[in-house]
């Protein structure tokens, strides 16, 4: 979506020159799968590492989104469609700002994942999996969702009655039903390791 009305405004402070400031590259770390499988959960344990090792980082939260820039916005697919353009713009934002993103939203159709991958250059988006199992989440029911759900009190649910399509190639699977939250936290600080992005910068292991 473009405006044709405006002119691009070139800012004089590159990302590069951000991310040099930072002392580390930036990326967006993207969180999907079913409410409740641990995507904030997991993406704030990742954040508090990274903010210790002197890293510049913010969380995208789903449901603290929707208190604000997505308050107007419900379940639909439509509406989830909207949601994750504006979040997806966002990111590529604080992509630019030279900051560490982790975004955490069910995000539940790959076309709609692909669209904000390819918003942002080659490599800097990394899909990361939170593949708790339906049974799983359901028993876990941490909001008591899944019960109003099946009990018919909200519609549209991810995984009742509205879909989730898990990613094909997503960059890391976590079986957050099984791993410890440090375990994940471990596994995307490998991640970000391998690909060079917070590796070896003050302190970061
Ligand atoms: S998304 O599908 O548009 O990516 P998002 O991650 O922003 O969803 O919001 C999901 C959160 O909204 C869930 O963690 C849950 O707390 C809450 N929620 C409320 N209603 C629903 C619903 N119908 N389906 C899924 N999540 C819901």
């Amino acid at each position: 979506m473009k405006s044709s009305k405006t002119v691009w405004h070139q800012s004089s402070v590159s990302r590069e020159a951000r991310e040099h400031a930072n002392g580390h590259r930036s990326v967006v770390l993207w969180f999907t799968g079913l409410s409740a499988a641990g995507k904030s959960t997991i993406a704030h344990a990742v954040e508090e590492t990274l903010h210790h090792a002197g890293c510049r980082t913010f969380v995208l939260d789903g449901d603290n989104i929707r208190h604000g820039l997505c308050g107007d916005l419900g379940f639909s697919l439509e509406d989830r469609d909207e949601n994750l353009r504006r979040v997806g713009e966002a990111a590529k934002l604080f992509l630019e700002a030279g900051i560490i993103t982790l975004a955490a939203f069910i995000s539940p159709l790959r076309a709609e994942r692909e669209r904000v991958r390819n918003l942002m250059p080659h490599g800097d988006f990394l899909e990361i999996y939170c593949a708790a199992s339906l049974d799983v989440c359901e028993a876990r029911d941490p909001k008591g969702l899944y019960s109003k759900a099946r009990a018919g009190l909200i519609a549209d649910f991810t995984g009742i009655s509205s879909p989730y399509e898990p990613p094909v190639a997503p960059e890391l699977s976590l079986d957050t039903g099984k791993m410890t939250i440090a375990e994940c936290v471990a596994s995307v600080m490998e991640l970000l390791a391998a690909r060079s992005i917070a590796a070896g910068f003050r302190g970061a292991s």
